[in-house]
């Protein structure tokens, strides 16, 4: 039998707390629909009010999906259901919402954190808080900002007494984008208060959409484990990109390297690709760093696998030259098209993307260079194509970043075909089929 669409049974759930969801990007925005979903009123902020203007219309971009549907359709289903709306102005939240749910990030400009948003995001909502009510920061921090930045802030700005009047906690979001709308409901939650009282209102709201297990912990540990999970991924995919150039030299495989090394149960490599992007995994070294300087004290292994992970885009370029006996200057004038934009398979998200660091050195080594990736936007990248056929034309090497629909059942025979200059390819993602054309010659990590 079908599976039924339960969001057209979200009717409303008296029970379910009214919760304010501070940030709409790609984890606010799902995380939003999830608690309309089960019936809860979302209030969604947002101070992009182009963004907040199309979510209004039941409009996004986001490409998670759920149980056979996109997030538009949820989104759609939420707002005609009065589940859902969405505002630049904290306080209309503040009128319906006793639940406030920040997930606003810290980035990262040349090493150092930029506070603006959480900051702004905070001194708003200290203006608008009541007694009784809860903020629960979900962005990854750095260990330390909720009691020693953040607390401060909310003391400084609001009239309340903070540490009495409302219940801060923080639980960091542990999902991946893709898979969010799923992972809400199905991965374990770290859970900080600032006192018990705390605690307790932050796992009732949280368990309104998860199963999992929600662990109650001190608000450091809970921040500095979930930098630690992504900084583990970091250091894996580090170790995996040297493990990658040892098995190259031994005429191995990677991908079946990866594959008979976890039939072990205490194994798990992860597989190399271009690089590490997107706004989780690059940061998580330097969140650590901060604090670490602060205690004086060190972490080069941390800090060599950023550096490794950093470099991938130098490092395929230079084995490309190195198969080829190419020079740097060989790259002059030569056409290239990358394909994929985005920082990981099958994503529209091109936050610190790898593949875009990959065509900038391209770019510096002077190739002529385009670039095609579906689900990326095209404005920011004048290399960019709007199909995969303008950007393949003439292309003498194609260098294969991530996988996409787009070229998922491509061999190497399809890529000779779109462009009959290519005689060779570097598929750092292994996506392409190999068959008998041996005048390409395919290199791959
Ligand atoms: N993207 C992921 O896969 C992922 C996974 C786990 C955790 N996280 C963490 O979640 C947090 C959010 O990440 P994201 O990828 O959703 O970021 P994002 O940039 O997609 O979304 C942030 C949103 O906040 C809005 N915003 C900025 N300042 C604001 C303010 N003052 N008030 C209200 N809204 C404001 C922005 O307009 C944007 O829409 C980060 O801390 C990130 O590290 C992300």
């Amino acid at each position: 039998m079908q599976r039924q669409d339960d969001t057209a049974h979200a009717i409303r759930n008296t029970s379910w707390p009214t919760v304010a969801i501070i940030g709409l990007g790609f984890i606010g925005l799902p995380l939003a629909m999830a608690y309309a979903r089960k019936g809860s009123r979302v209030i969604g902020v947002d101070i992009n009010e182009a963004h907040v203007k199309r979510l209004q219309q039941g409009k996004t971009t986001s490409i998670e999906t759920y149980e056979g549907h996109t997030l538009e359709h949820y989104l759609q289903n939420a707002i005609s259901q009065n589940n859902f709306i969405a505002t630049t102005d904290f306080s209309v939240a503040a009128r319906e919402a006793d639940a406030f749910i920040v997930t606003v990030g810290i980035p990262i400009l040349d090493g150092k954190p930029l506070y603006d948003a959480i900051d702004a995001a905070t001194d708003a909502l200290a203006k608008v808080i009541k007694p009784g009510d809860l903020l629960l920061y979900r962005s990854t921090h750095i260990p330390g900002t909720l009691r020693n930045h953040v607390i401060p802030l909310l003391k400084k700005v609001s009239s309340l007494d903070i540490e009495h009047d409302v219940h801060i906690a923080y639980a960091p979001e542990r999902v991946a984008e893709g898979r969010a709308m799923e992972e809400f409901q199905t991965v374990d939650v770290l859970v900080g208060g600032l006192n018990d009282a705390s605690t307790a209102h932050a796992i009732e709201v949280l368990r309104t959409i998860n199963q999992a297990s929600l662990h109650a912990t001190t608000i450091e540990m809970a921040e500095t484990v979930k930098v630690v999970e992504n900084v583990q991924r970091d250091v894996n995919i580090a170790m995996m990109q040297e493990i990658a150039r040892f098995a190259q030299n031994m005429g191995l495989s990677t991908p079946e390297l990866v594959g008979l090394a976890n039939t072990h149960p205490r194994v798990n490599l992860l597989t190399p690709g271009a690089g590490v992007g997107g706004y989780c995994i690059p940061n998580a070294f330097h969140y650590l760093q901060v604090k670490a300087e602060d205690m004086g004290i060190e972490l080069p292994l941390l800090a060599m696998s950023r550096d490794i992970n950093q470099r991938v885009p130098i490092t395929i370029l230079d084995r490309i030259e190195r198969a080829s006996g190419w020079q740097a200057s060989t790259w002059q004038g030569k056409k290239v098209t990358v394909l994929g934009l985005a920082m990981k398979n099958y994503s529209n998200d091109d936050r610190l993307s790898p593949s875009v660091a990959l065509i900038d050195e391209l770019l510096r080594r002077e190739a002529d260079v385009t670039a095609f990736d579906p689900l990326v936007a095209l404005e920011p990248y004048a290399y960019a194509r709007a199909s995969l056929e303008d950007a393949l034309q003439d292309a003498e090497v194609v260098i294969v970043t991530v996988r996409q629909h787009a070229w998922d059942r491509f061999s190497v025979e399809d890529i000779r075909r779109l462009a009959p200059p290519c005689r060779l390819i570097f598929d750092a993602c292994s996506a392409l089929a190999t068959d008998q054309d041996r005048s390409i010659s395919l290199l791959r990590v």
